[in-house]
């Protein structure tokens, strides 16, 4: 059976981000159960529903349509900022559900984590993601990843330096691959 196609959205445009650290860790994990691919959003224009009149459409929220579409489940990987989401990933978010009636989200799995700082590791902004998300995909993978950062954590090669932690969300992983294999049966 081929694998199931995964593709994952870093819901931050910072250089630095940790969360895209967060992200090719879990691709690695992930290596086994899943054809991976990245999804890009820093190149997409701010979303306003004047550029769905016709030649308006930017080409870059094609790409993005096309491959939420091709993909058996989502993965997103995501900051929290003001306890949300960060405005990049609700206007990649927006522009892949439009325009009506062309939501490339329908039908899809989705999982959702994130990492921050902080105590809480982007718990807050989760749930709004959760909820967005639950209107919009076909599935939310239940359970929480929430992963507070910290130097080190994730190391050049993509590693996840703590043990436990690795463990866990290679738990998580393969939960998500167990249940994607049967989405996309
Ligand atoms: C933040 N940050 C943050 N962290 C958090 O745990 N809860 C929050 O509500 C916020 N709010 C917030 C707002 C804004 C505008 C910014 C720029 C930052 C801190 C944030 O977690 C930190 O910058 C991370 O490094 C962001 O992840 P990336 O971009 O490195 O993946």
């Amino acid at each position: 059976m081929a694998k199931p196609k995964l593709a994952i959205v870093v819901g931050s445009n910072r250089r630095d981000s940790i969360n895209r650290k967060l992200a090719e860790a879990l691709a690695k994990l992930g290596a086994e159960a899943f054809e991976t691919s990245f999804v890009r959003i820093d190149d997409l224009p701010l979303y306003s529903q004047d550029l769905e009149a016709e030649g308006s459409w930017p080409a870059q929220a094609d790409r993005l349509k096309g491959e939420i579409a091709a993909a058996d489940a989502i993965l997103i990987v995501t900051p929290e900022h003001n306890r949300s989401i960060p405005a990049a990933l609700k206007n990649a978010i927006d522009f892949a559900s439009r325009p009506h009636g062309k939501n490339a989200w329908a039908g899809k799995l989705i999982a959702v984590t994130g990492t921050s700082g902080g105590a809480i590791g982007t718990a807050v902004a989760q749930q709004h993601l959760r909820m967005i998300m639950t209107n919009l995909a076909g599935a939310v993978l239940g359970g929480q990843v929430f992963v507070t950062f910290k130097e080190g954590l994730i190391d050049d090669r993509h590693e996840i330096t703590d043990e436990k932690t690795r463990k866990f969300l290679q738990g998580f992983i393969d939960q998500f691959a167990g249940v994607a294999r049967k989405f996309a049966s």
